[in-house]
């Protein structure tokens, strides 16, 4: 029931007003300082200088001083008083810079994951930010593209549970709180999809895969109560998702019963003429207006067409009317009718030094995303005293921020620096710490001095490789068709190698990269992906044990690019691969490298070991398995126990096996505990022929295991 006040305001406005509420530009516009970095191509957008005393918000955070004064000057000229709303790319973290979302996904903490949003809500509202475009939950089966860095990765069930962690993590119960900001959940639908994974391409999937794996998670952030949803720059089923009315108002609305704002992506509602999908920008607005698309960013269609196309009997006024009132009742449901600046706070935003609270926060979730992908012969925890080489691009660089930090107004720590926090900056020996290049830059490489490298460290007593991509190879734009460690990289690991010593690979990177050409030269793996702000310190504490790793995969590394996409819940195929028979030619294989990847989505390891038995499956009132964890270890640990299940036979095809639950247990050395999970329906439920839930009874495969490719399985049949 719409508010009488917010319906007077709209009984008044004139169409121009109307049009402009709908229409979000940059903040330059405004005639402030543009500190902002902005994506996407910028075209001039024909605004009249009035036109913006109207417009309805603006793109991307200008700090608490900037937005209070550009709410003041606005709400002097405003005819109506209507608030601007200040909408921003908070992705992981404002200033205090928190690990990127795929290294979140990877703690399986979703306690973690609620703090994360948290944090980030309180600094964005006291920068004046009222709206962030995040939790981005695109669903992602390709590291060649950038923006997999920005998604918990690959599995609907944990990116469903990361959303809706974050949603209410940035939420709150009520957005008027102090230190709460409104979610926007992007892309909707299907943007981790492109082709080749590359950039903008082309998505294309059937109608069963978008439901089943990919629209899940935005659901997630609806029921959630997420109060805008942004519109994907791909096609859905080959209409353009800004323009796609099945998608924004079908299922999003109909189906959803999601009544918040849809927002467009940077210039998409204008991209309908590239794509393809309208003639010109009157036929943009049209699409895009009738799908049910409410704000328009960053181009101007709405703003020159619609009252042509009003005019024209293209388009019923009462649309636009809708999408209005949906902008000011999030104006309202964020208090800015009463305040306009709500939580913006100069001194706050502007203090001297980062929050120590925070920064104490961004080293715990960085800690806990850290993945440990290999550990020979104990090779880690380190021990201080140990005489350590540290080597390579990421040794003593402050650039592991990750993409989409914004500015970088407080360095990160850098791993160097976390070290000699431990243990005495005598016991470690730098080398080869030049600055890898960025792609973007026309660098592929590091400089050569890997020779030098080997001659100085190798009396050391360990040696660490801190290697990875350069942070700006990640993140939107930023696809490729290569990755593996640059050249110079990989052989400085060999090299090293031929100390004797062992060496310990630390990866940095946004994305699952090609590990396999240093896995034998590496005693241990340690994936770091772009920590944020405590980065070094995070990383120490892992390195030393003061933390021990937890972390597992969100998503699969692959043996090699030539496997993408490479993910655990592919669909059963007609002819399986079995590996006791490797010499059986017609099967799905290949013929030069596995089927499975490297390292397998939820797995990861611990300095302790944890040893799994009595695994049951039992039918009482309710469907039980349960599996006893021992940590049969002399150090204290955290596992995460996970529950897969197989539909064996059903009305369409399923997949191999797919996450239905995972719970932490944090054992003390020896202890053992059981873990139960309840099987419910809805586990077992999946999309049928017409698109429909169903439940169809027959046998099951129950697995409780480490990670996805282990663990143990019984098969039961359910009615
Ligand atoms: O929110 C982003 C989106 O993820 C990519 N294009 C630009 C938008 C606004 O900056």
């Amino acid at each position: 029931m719409t508010k009488p006040f917010i319906q007077e305001l709209v009984n008044e406005m004139t169409l121009d007003e109307k049009l402009a509420q709908l229409t979000q530009l940059g903040p330059y516009y405004w005639g402030l300082d543009d500190t902002v970095d902005l994506t996407g191509p910028f075209k001039e957008l024909k605004i009249k200088p009035h036109a913006i005393e109207n417009i309805g918000s603006v793109l991307n955070g200008v700090g608490a001083r900037n937005a209070i004064e550009m709410q003041t000057r606005h709400m002097q000229k405003s005819r109506q008083k209507i608030p601007l709303l200040f909408m921003a790319d908070v992705i992981h973290g404002y200033r205090t810079i928190l690990p990127i979302p795929l290294a979140l996904g990877c703690s399986f903490d979703l306690e973690a994951c609620e703090r994360f949003a948290e944090l980030a809500a309180k600094e964005s509202a006291a920068a004046g930010i009222h709206v962030t475009f995040s939790p981005m939950t695109d669903l992602v089966r390709d590291p060649r593209w950038g923006r997999v860095m920005e998604t918990s990765g690959e599995d609907p069930y944990l990116n469903a549970r990361v959303t809706e962690s974050m949603v209410r993590g940035y939420q709150g119960k009520d957005l008027k709180e102090k230190g709460r900001i409104a979610a926007c959940v992007k892309h909707f639908a299907g943007y981790g999809a492109p082709e080749g994974g590359r950039e903008y391409n082309t998505v294309d999937m059937s109608s069963g895969v978008l439901r089943e794996f990919y629209l899940p998670a935005y659901k997630a952030a609806v029921d959630a109560g997420v109060a805008m949803v942004m519109a994907a720059f791909n096609t859905v089923d080959r209409i353009p998702a800004t323009g796609n009315e099945q998608l924004l108002r079908g299922i999003l609305r109909e189906e959803w019963g999601f009544n918040g704002v849809t927002i467009a992506d940077f210039n998409s509602v204008n991209e309908l003429i590239p794509h393809g999908a309208a003639v010109d920008g009157r036929e943009a607005a049209e699409k895009s207006l009738a799908a049910g698309l409410d704000i328009e960013m960053m181009s101007t269609h709405y703003l020159h067409h619609a009252a042509d196309l009003i005019e024209q009997g293209r388009l019923d006024v009462a649309l636009i009317d809708e999408a209005v009132i949906r902008v000011l009742e999030l104006k309202d449901a964020l208090g800015l009718f009463e305040n306009p600046f709500k939580d913006a706070d100069p001194q706050v935003d502007e203090a001297a030094e980062p929050n120590a609270e925070h920064l104490q926060t961004a080293r715990q979730l960085g800690a806990s995303s850290v993945v440990l992908l290999k550990n020979d012969n104990e090779a880690l925890p380190l021990k201080r005293g140990m005489k350590i080489g540290l080597a390579g691009p990421f040794a003593t660089s402050i650039h592991v921020l990750g993409g989409w930090a914004g500015t970088e107004k407080d360095p990160a720590v850098s791993l160097y620096t976390g070290l000699s926090l431990k243990t005495s900056a005598g016991d470690i020996l730098t080398a080869m710490t030049g600055e890898l290049g960025s792609m973007l830059e026309g660098v592929f490489d590091v400089e050569d001095g890997i020779e030098e490298a080997f001659h100085r460290l190798k009396d050391c007593d360990v040696i660490l490789a801190a290697v990875g991509e350069n942070q700006q190879d990640t993140g939107e734009g930023g696809s490729k068709t290569n990755l593996r460690l640059s050249p110079n990289q990989e052989k400085l690991i060999w090299r090293l190698k031929d100390t004797g010593k062992k060496i310990v690979t630390i990866v940095f990177s946004g994305r699952p990269l090609e590990l396999k050409p240093v896995l034998d030269a590496s005693e241990a793996l340690l994936q770091a992906w772009f920590l944020g702000s405590e980065s070094g310190n995070s990383l120490a504490d892992v390195l030393f044990g003061d933390y021990n790793p937890s972390g597992r995969l969100s998503m699969s590394f692959p043996y090699t690019v030539g496997q993408i996409p490479v993910y655990y819940n592919a669909y059963s195929t007609g002819r399986p691969y079995d590996p006791m028979y490797p010499q059986v030619r017609y099967v799905t294989r290949y013929l030069d490298c596995p089927n499975d990847p490297l390292f397998c989505f939820g797995y990861g390891l611990s300095y302790s070991n944890f040893a799994y038995s009595s695994f049951k499956v039992e039918a009482a009132d309710k469907l039980v398995a349960s599996i006893e964890v021992e940590n049969a270890s002399d150090t204290d640990g955290k596992e995460t126990v996970q529950l897969y299940i197989h539909d064996v036979s059903a009305s369409v095809v399923r997949p191999v096996k797919e996450l239905k639950g995972f719970r932490q247990l944090s054992l003390a050395a020896h202890e053992k505990q059981v873990v139960s999970f309840e099987i419910t329906r809805d586990m077992l439920m999946f999309y049928g022929k017409d698109d429909q839930l169903v439940f169809e009874p027959g046998e099951f495969d129950i697995m409780i295991g480490r990670n996805s490719g282990d663990h143990f399985t019984r098969r039961i049949h359910i009615d």
